[in-house]
């Protein structure tokens, strides 16, 4: 029984040598090791820099009050213990008070030796129940971050998400995110969040900036000398980001930095994995885009017709204001759309007279089956929507889905605009090519059902601008 309570750390504030000796009697002898402090303000100094899990506060203190002391605790960053209120001022209002402010718990001098073991022993228990419903939910929170993580396999999505957990969880002043450049051997800052007056973030680190955090275990959250904490992100062999938070002048607590440590190597994983997956769709969609320039060269009245489609695409994306980002996500659905085309007869394809309405039908396929065939690249969603969608119309009739109106989402709409005027001012085997005054006219005319009317209105414009210039 003894033992069991050794551990437990006590700090007693009270100005009375007396009551203080009495404390050493009972709760000294009890197996607790206690610390006394006379003062609010000592008081507040030790237990920003140690631990406890128990304080015993008297109301009545030299230089402020027991009140004041739980108000300055309350503005703590760090986790903070119980506070059981122990006074000689037995009235009930200064106990509510008291509580109203965040004392756990209280009793009254004179106390009985029973009285205050029993406070004692109750508060502490009820601490380490609460912290262990705690580090399960930290648990918790850390499978579900590193389901969201895990599951991220585009870089940037996964730094803007990794930054918004890290500053949601531990709140720093800054958080900055920085990826190893392979080229440079040097970090560069991808994401920050936060601000501090004064503060200019390095934008670039050396590994030599981190070579005595390498030298400490892997993956654990340190503070810096410099006054930060620095999250190492290894993957399975090197180095691949860093994580920095600066806090001013505030403390992690252990539970912080142990969730920051595990986060922290689910992170390394997840940027390496993000980083593979890149490479490995980089160097497919090239092979595609090989594979449709080539299939295109074959046919006459196809060739180039893809270079085409994404010249138009992103220039009506640019018209209509769209970011880098949704621009290159364009430009490969562009390439790729029609990749499903591989999977029909050439003789449908290439035919050269109208299709039989069952022809037809079997063309109407080309969407699912470029679905089908870009399915292990995991292209972003967007992507994949604007190669399945790209033969929807604005009144329903299109296909695969008949969606309607803006359920068809933006860049299948504007692939719709440019891959029709592709095909309205290219050759085609059953019919002449349009000029494109004739083709701006064709577009117009079919706005608003088959076409998006802004999308139109956008590609007119970069039409005119080009001709002016
Ligand atoms: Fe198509």
């Amino acid at each position: 029984m003894k033992s069991e309570k050794t551990n437990n750390r006590i700090l007693i504030v009270e100005d009375n040598a007396g009551v203080q000796n009495l404390y050493r009697e009972i709760l000294g002898k009890n197996g607790y090791q206690l610390t006394m402090r006379a003062d609010v303000s000592s008081a507040l100094d030790v237990l920003k820099k140690e631990d406890f899990n128990l304080v015993i506060l008297d109301l009545q203190l030299p230089d402020e009050d027991g009140v004041a002391f739980l108000e300055k605790l309350g503005q703590f960053d760090k986790s903070v213990p119980p506070v059981v209120v122990c006074t000689g001022m037995a009235s009930l209002e200064n106990a509510v008070n008291a509580m109203k402010k965040g004392a756990s718990d209280f009793i009254t001098k004179p106390f009985t030796v029973d009285g205050l073991i029993s406070a004692v022993e109750r508060n502490i228990k009820i601490s380490q129940i609460t912290n262990k419903i705690s580090d399960i939910e930290m648990v918790r929170s850390i499978l579900e971050l590193n389901r969201i993580i895990i599951s991220i396999t585009d870089i940037e999505e996964l730094s803007a998400s990794v930054i918004d957990l890290v500053y949601s969880f531990v709140k720093p002043d800054v958080a900055l995110f920085y990826f190893k450049d392979d080229d440079t051997e040097r970090f560069f800052l991808r994401k920050a969040k936060g601000s501090m007056p004064g503060f200019n973030p390095p934008l670039a680190l050396s590994l030599g900036d981190l070579e005595r955090v390498k030298q400490e275990d892997r993956n654990i959250a340190r503070r810096s000398d410099k006054g930060f904490f620095e999250i190492i992100l290894y993957g399975k062999k090197d180095i691949v980001g860093i994580l920095r938070l600066y806090s001013g002048e505030r403390f992690f607590d252990d539970r912080e930095l142990r969730f920051l440590s595990v986060l922290g190597t689910q992170i390394g994983i997840a940027i390496e994995n993000a980083n593979l997956l890149q490479q490995l769709k980089e160097s497919y969609i090239s092979a595609i885009r090989t594979l449709v320039n080539s299939l295109e060269a074959k046919d006459a009245y196809t060739k180039n017709h893809s270079e085409q489609v994404a010249y138009y695409a992103v220039a009506i994306g640019k018209a209509l204001g769209l970011d880098n980002r949704a621009l290159e996500s364009l430009r490969n659905a562009a390439y790729l759309h029609d990749i499903g085309k591989l999977g029909i007869k050439d003789e449908i394809i290439l035919k050269k007279s109208s299709l039989s309405e069952e022809e037809f039908e079997i063309i109407k396929k080309h969407p699912l089956i470029t679905r089908e065939i870009l399915k292990p690249l995991r292209i972003r969603k967007e992507e994949m929507e604007a190669c399945l969608y790209h033969h929807e119309r604005i009144n329903g009739n299109g296909y695969p889905d008949g969606l309607e109106g803006e359920k068809i989402p933006l860049m299948a709409r504007i692939l719709a605009v440019a891959d029709s005027l592709s095909a309205m001012i290219s050759e085609r085997p059953y019919r002449k090519k349009m000029e494109i005054n004739e083709a701006i006219e064709e577009l117009k005319r079919n706005a608003g059902e088959q076409f998006d009317e802004n999308v139109v209105k956008a590609l007119i414009n970069v039409l005119e601008k080009s001709k002016s210039s």
